[in-house]
């Protein structure tokens, strides 16, 4: 048994079909001794009730998948040591819950840190049906209920939703089904013109009649896809920008064709120049999103979501908040986030991500979105995440989506809890690395919300000027007097994205939240710092901090109790976050130092 589930007992047998069949087979055999009434009430849909009618004996009420919930929150509450106080009432926030897998036909996975693809090989599904039921009983047990399978960038486009191929998107959809989770699958824009249409236009007949009937094929193998997940018009993708029309015809389009089944659109607002020249001031990244789609607000048909990448670059350690997730109020939107630690270590370096996600809800009300969307960390390593701290990020991410009051601190311990059995001071040394994880692996990479001092492509370990001169409209321009883009009113306009409380948060590098310094603001390095430390003497220190914390992470870490086969991955993957964390200091303060000439005030070894 693999991950938060290892103290479940029994697999869920094949041969149930049902999420409350499923929850019936898990509270008797995971709870003996105590005693359950189930009352199914379709219309109740994701939500339960629990009551108790004394001690060990409950009647929980719910939807089909509302009693699975239900049912995991009674294990779970068992497991951790809490009682369920009954009568608790639960909903969730989001009605879509979504996994996004990048995985690739081939097997591969794009940005994929813990193995190769848990659905596809050599071009076709073909998986551990055991390994599937595992992930179904973990995302079940996490509240979540969408999984996308396959890669945003679709490289084999004919695949999924070609004929032959659909029995075994079916087959695969019966082992989700039981669990709740409902699969999507990524599409490519320019489908039509692969089957002998000429164009791709979305305003074209034959295009919209080919979608149609495309649609029609695939919700008769399988009637509850969650729908299509779309990339278009970004990084290279085909889309409607081709020929002269906005991304609401392209998007209303194949809602056309999804709508009879009930099936959505979820669109993908990832949209910039990826191909800028590094010497055009005028154009400014993180402002794309916003002029792409903020004036076609209202404009989608009802089963389309747009959905937003949590900050306006591309899952940098720290972004502000995207501006698009605060300006559509008459459009659905689902934020994204990234499980998947592209840019946060690899699944290499500790990196626990609750807490980052918490402070996106201290900016976005939570109504104005509704749904979450994460891209997966998921493979077919033995433990599923590569590194098996990294799973806390899955778990986690499903209380989020659930609830996203949910409380940081509570979330990693429950987890915590489900996976290992330590003493109270082991489980709380394990929590408090977790949850200070983010920040420490902040200090030792780029310094202040400039984010990208990655090395290129890969995206992991330092190249501080490796995406400098590059295409990716990604630039800190460090020079020998200061650093930093002026996204101000009197810089780039990004600020003016913003309502008004937000654009006064930032507008002032007097004012401006320090760990957004350098996103907002270009600054001399002799710039004073609230707390009166010049930047320069800021970013040697944080460096000289994130390196230290690892190190006594490290310390920590390596002699709490782990079992075996986490020990040993753990311990590996630890050894390799020192010597990653030990270059990036080095590195970024050699930068700033090479460039400045100003030295370290508390006289510490930088690299002349
Ligand atoms: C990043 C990432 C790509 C991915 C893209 C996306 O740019 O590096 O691999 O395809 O995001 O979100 O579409």
């Amino acid at each position: 048994m693999n991950l938060w589930l290892r103290k479940l007992k029994t697999e869920v047998p094949f041969t149930l079909k049902t999420p409350a069949e499923v929850a019936r087979f898990e509270l008797e055999n995971n709870l003996p001794g105590f005693c359950f009434e189930l009352c199914e009430q379709p219309g109740m849909g994701d939500t339960y009730r629990i009551e108790s009618r004394g001690t060990g004996s409950y009647i929980l009420t719910g939807g089909s998948t509302g009693l699975l919930y239900g049912a995991y929150r009674l294990i779970e509450d068992h497991l951790t040591g809490g009682s369920t106080c009954a009568p608790v009432s639960s909903a969730p926030k989001y009605s879509l819950r979504m996994i996004n897998c990048w995985d690739n036909a081939d097997g591969g996975i794009e940005r994929g840190y813990a193995g190769r693809s848990l659905f596809f090989r050599n071009g076709r599904l073909d998986y551990s049906r055991d390994r599937i039921r595992t992930l179904a009983r973990l995302l079940a047990s996490a509240g979540l209920n969408v999984l996308c399978i396959n890669n945003v960038n679709v490289h084999d486009p004919a695949q999924l939703l070609l004929e032959d191929y659909l029995p075994d998107l079916a087959a695969l959809a019966d082992l989700f089904r039981p669990f709740g989770v409902r699969l999507m699958v990524s599409v490519d824009f320019s489908q039509p013109m692969r089957h002998g249409v000429s164009t791709a236009d979305p305003l074209d007949p034959a295009v919209r009649a080919w979608w149609k009937e495309t649609a029609a094929r695939v919700y008769a193998a399988v009637p509850d896809l969650a729908g299509f997940l779309v990339k278009a018009d970004s990084e290279g993708r085909p889309g409607p920008f081709t020929y002269g029309r906005n991304h609401a015809d392209g998007a209303n389009m194949l809602a056309e064709a999804l709508s009879p089944f009930g099936g959505m659109v979820v669109w993908r607002c990832f949209v910039y120049n990826c191909r800028q020249d590094w010497r055009d001031t005028k154009t400014d990244r993180p402002k794309a999103a916003w002029e792409h789609y903020a004036f076609l607000d209202g404009k989608f048909a009802d089963n389309v979501i747009l959905q937003v990448k949590h900050g306006p670059f591309d899952f940098q350690v720290r972004e502000p908040l995207s501006p698009l997730l605060l300006g559509m109020k008459k459009t659905k939107l689902a934020m994204e986030l990234q499980l998947a630690q592209e840019y946060t270590g690899h699944q290499i370096d500790l990196y626990t991500m609750i807490p980052m996600w918490k402070e996106l809800y201290e900016e976005l009300p939570a109504d104005n979105i509704m749904s979450l969307a994460a891209v997966s960390n998921l493979g077919d390593d033995e433990n599923y995440t590569g590194h098996p701290l990294a799973a806390v990020n899955l778990y986690t991410y499903g209380l989020l989506a659930w609830d996203p009051e949910t409380d940081a601190e509570e979330a990693v311990t429950r987890w915590c809890r489900l996976t290992y059995d330590f003493t109270t001071e082991q489980e709380q040394t394990l929590v408090s690395l977790l949850l200070s994880s983010r920040r420490t692996y902040e200090k030792y990479t780029a310094p202040l919300g400039i984010g990208w001092m990655i090395t290129p492509h890969d995206h992991y370990g330092p190249n501080p000027s490796g995406y400098e001169y590059d295409l990716w409209g990604t630039y800190h321009k460090a020079n020998r007097n200061a650093v930093g883009i002026d996204r101000t009113h009197a810089g780039t306009g990004y600020l003016d994205q913003y309502p008004d409380e937000i654009r006064a948060k930032y507008e002032d590098p007097a004012v401006c939240p320090d760990l957004l310094l350098l996103f907002y603001h270009r600054l001399p390095y002799d710039f004073i710092m609230r707390d009166g430390r010049t930047l320069i003497q800021r970013i040697y220190d944080d460096h000289f901090e994130g390196l230290a914390e690892t190190r006594t992470m490290a310390e920590k870490l390596l002699v709490l109790p782990f079992p075996e086969p986490d020990a040993s991955v753990i311990r590996d993957r630890m050894n390799r976050q020192l010597y990653n964390a030990r270059e990036w200091c080095d590195i970024i303060n050699t930068f700033f130092h090479r460039l400045s000439g100003i030295p370290d005030a508390r006289g510490r070894i930088i690299y002349d």
